[in-house]
């Protein structure tokens, strides 16, 4: 394929055999131009074969903007670091869905609206006590946002710009409360209710720690940095959880069964069940007497499948942004806390003889966003099971805002992906008795 110029030209062409087709190319704002292939097919008889997407662009998108080689991220245009030190999740879920930063007023009914649809339907304590203790909180919480659209059939109005708006703050404000409940009920505690007087992150610490025989007071420095880590998974373009939810989305799936989707994505030690892998990482090298190199070794031995959890990324080729943030919150949370944990210094050793590793070095394998995170939540006091379930609701507006642009844009189609099929040829059936 040959372009006038890699970096501006209109259109690329394609030689194939004899025939030379044209292709537009589509471009960015920022310089992230894509070949759109839409004719390919019809013109040539070839589709394109990308495993993994690494070079597939599904969509466009006003959302989110990622580069991977400087490190940049940026909601709606805004940058995340500004963001992180000025906004709060509300309204950073308000901007993503809506496109704008709110106005005070907008906020002020956005906060009502998501802060007086927290409780979740009585029946549904039923729905977490069939569920053994030991279940997972990821598993809970999947089942749990599929579970809703059974008591809010209106969220089937896919296209009623009302019931769209009522299910994604329903969504917003329940979430917490069913990850809080999974919490609870493995734990074998009350179930606690969500305090309208408290602020979003507030109010999930609430339903968390509290426990109805004493009173919980909730540490503003701990909920001020979970804010934080919300703000900093807020969205994070096509991603396999988003891109998950823009797939079972585009069948007309209603929005709880598409974020449950996302949800079950999420969960993947290669995704966001990477922060709980983390943990798990940094815990065997403490019991390993706390060398970090022999990990470094298994990490980078190509007949071990081990990874170090918590580096590299698809598209990042430099320090994750949102890293960077996390770090030094962690830092603020382990002395706000007063908790001295081990974990975080080997944290520390890792991340230094990965860096200078040539391995890692020449992978351009840095930390990302979940190499601190789970040091933030083990601080506040989240078991590990549990840091997946607070991911999921710091990505909840990323993956509202990602299916309603998709619901909302004449460009879509339901997402059937094409395959090269390398199976056997036509063979006649072979009786049982001959085979
Ligand atoms: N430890 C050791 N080697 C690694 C790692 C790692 N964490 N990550 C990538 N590599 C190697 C990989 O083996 C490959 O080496 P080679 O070229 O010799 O075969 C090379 O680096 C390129 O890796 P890749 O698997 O082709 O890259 P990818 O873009 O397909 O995978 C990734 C991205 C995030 C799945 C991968 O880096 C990984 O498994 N990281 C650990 C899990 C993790 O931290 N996930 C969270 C990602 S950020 C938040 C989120 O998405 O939720």
């Amino acid at each position: 394929m040959t372009t006038d110029s890699p970096t501006r030209a209109d259109a690329a062409s394609l030689r194939v055999g004899g025939q030379e087709l044209e292709l537009p190319i589509v471009h960015g704002t920022d310089g992230d131009d894509a070949v759109d292939i839409g004719k390919l097919r019809g013109e040539t008889g070839l589709i394109t074969l990308d495993p993994g997407y690494g070079n597939t662009g599904a969509c466009t998108s006003a959302i989110t903007f990622l580069d991977g080689e400087d490190g940049i991220l940026r909601y709606r245009g805004y940058p995340i670091e500004q963001l992180a030190a000025q906004s709060t999740f509300l309204e950073v879920a308000y901007l993503l869905i809506w496109g704008e930063l709110p106005t005070r007023e907008q906020l002020d009914r956005f906060v009502s609206e998501v802060t007086h649809h927290t409780l979740i339907r009585e029946e549904m304590r039923h729905f977490f006590d069939s569920f053994p203790s030991d279940a997972h909180p990821m598993a809970v919480l999947a089942s749990g946002t599929v579970g809703m659209s059974n008591f809010y059939p209106d969220s089937q109005n896919i296209f009623d710009p009302d019931a769209v708006e009522i299910t994604i703050n329903r969504l917003i404000a329940k979430l917490p409360t069913l990850a809080a409940w999974s919490f609870k009920k493995a734990i074998g505690q009350p179930y606690v209710y969500p305090r309208n007087d408290l602020g979003y992150s507030a109010n999930l610490l609430h339903m968390m720690f509290a426990v109805p025989s004493e009173a919980y007071e909730v540490n503003p420095k701990v909920a001020e940095a979970l804010d934080l880590l919300l703000i900093l998974h807020a969205d994070h373009e096509q991603n396999a959880s988003t891109a998950t939810v823009r797939m079972v989305g585009s069948t007309h799936a209603n929005l709880y069964a598409s974020i449950s989707a996302g949800i079950s994505a999420l969960w993947g030690p290669l995704h966001g069940g990477a922060n709980e892998a983390v943990i798990d990482t940094l815990e065997r090298i403490v019991a390993d007497g706390g060398s970090v190199q022999k990990w470094v070794d298994k990490a980078k031995d190509p007949n071990d499948t081990f990874r170090l959890a918590g580096f590299g990324h698809r598209i990042y080729r430099n320090f994750d942004p949102r890293a960077k943030i996390i770090k030094s919150a962690a830092e603020r949370v382990l002395a706000a806390t007063g908790a001295d944990d081990d974990l975080f210094e080997v944290a520390q050793r890792l991340e230094d003889v990965a860096l200078n590793d040539e391995y890692f070095i020449s992978r351009k394998l840095y930390p990302n966003v979940d190499f601190y995170s789970g040091m933030i939540y083990r601080a506040i006091g989240f078991p590990k099971t549990m840091f997946t379930n607070c991911f999921a609701i710091g990505r909840l507006p990323g993956w509202i805002a990602q299916w309603k642009e998709m619901m909302e844009s004449p460009e879509t189609k339901i997402g059937r992906p094409r395959q090269v099929y390398i199976g056997p040829d036509t063979r006649a059936y072979v009786a049982i008795e001959q085979r």
